[in-house]
């Protein structure tokens, strides 16, 4: 059944570190159900799964990787530290409450979920999660939704530079520059709302290239993410679609392919600019 597991490929991150490069994200899978989506993904060969303190889900995560058995080294676990939890000593003692509810003794990530740049506290959050590190809590630390501005400060505060930025990032939104500023820096780029929340599954462009290989348009995106070098976390409350998105290591998109499909950017964001959020 889990033959896949062993198909994705860990990418390195510049802390020694490796990370599944697709995993399983669960934001609005309900707590009264993530136990069971995320034994079904780990029975599935799912190995990296990306919560976060604000989808309220923790305790079902912990709970299915428990159930499954599993090793605790076999499975990445991703949390993200609340908006209302920025600041050193508040972004330290949120992810000790995520451990508490995962029953965890630690995460594989945490990120800060968003630098909110209009509160002005993301460079002691970042000094927080240096030191949660530090203390083991967190065997790597990142951010989530940093413009390279917001990069360029904390690095050079502390000297300490992400393992991860994870950003919305999808066809329609390529972030080419963003991309690139990480990649300058060795910071890896982990894509979410990959399938651009589901909205881009009908492009013509893309359903004519899955047709082309007798795929779905979520198995060409996710293809077109991994071969980009992207973490990919697509989310499917469906173990036939989580099986699905799972299979991509058995077909290749060709140059001419992947080039169409970049070009189908359109700037065009589903979720908050961080600039404003
Ligand atoms: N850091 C951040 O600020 C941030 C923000 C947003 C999301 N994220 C992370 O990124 C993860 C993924 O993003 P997302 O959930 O917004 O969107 P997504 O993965 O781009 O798309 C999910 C949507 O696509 C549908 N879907 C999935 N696989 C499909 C398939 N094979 N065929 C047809 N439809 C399919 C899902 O429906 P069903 O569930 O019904 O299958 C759901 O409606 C999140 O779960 C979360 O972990 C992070």
């Amino acid at each position: 059944m889990n033959t896949d597991s062993n198909r994705v490929p860990r990418l390195a991150l510049s802390d020694g570190a490796t990370i599944p490069q697709l995993g399983l994200g669960v934001w609005q899978i309900p707590q009264g159900r993530a136990a069971e989506l995320v034994g079904e993904a780990l029975r599935l060969g799912y190995r990296h799964i990306d919560t976060a303190q604000m989808y309220g889900n923790e305790e079902g995560v912990g709970e299915a990787v428990r159930r499954s058995g599993l090793p605790r080294d076999e499975v990445f676990i991703t949390t993200k530290c609340r908006n209302d939890r920025h600041g050193h000593r508040a972004a330290v003692e949120a992810l000790e409450a995520s451990l508490e509810r995962l029953e965890l003794a630690r995460v594989d990530l945490y990120l800060i979920h968003w630098p909110q740049p209009s509160r002005d506290r993301y460079v002691e959050t970042w000094e927080g999660l240096i030191e949660a590190r530090e203390r083991g809590l967190t065997r790597s630390i990142g951010v989530s939704n940093f413009h390279a501005a917001h990069l360029d400060r904390i690095i050079s505060a502390t000297g300490v530079v992400p393992a991860v930025n994870q950003i919305e990032l999808h066809p329609w939104l390529t972030q080419d520059a963003l991309v690139a500023a990480n990649r300058r820096l060795g910071i890896q780029v982990e894509s979410w709302s990959p399938l651009a929340a589901g909205e881009i599954l009908d492009d013509e462009t893309l359903r004519s290239i899955a047709q082309a290989h007798g795929r779905s348009v979520a198995q060409v995106v996710i293809r077109w993410h991994l071969q980009l070098e992207h973490i990919v976390i697509p989310k499917s409350a469906r173990a036939e679609r989580m099986a699905a998105n799972l299979a991509v290591f058995d077909f290749e998109l060709g140059v001419e392919e992947m080039r169409r499909i970049s070009a189908l950017n359109r700037d065009r964001r589903t979720g908050p600019d961080p600039d404003d959020f």
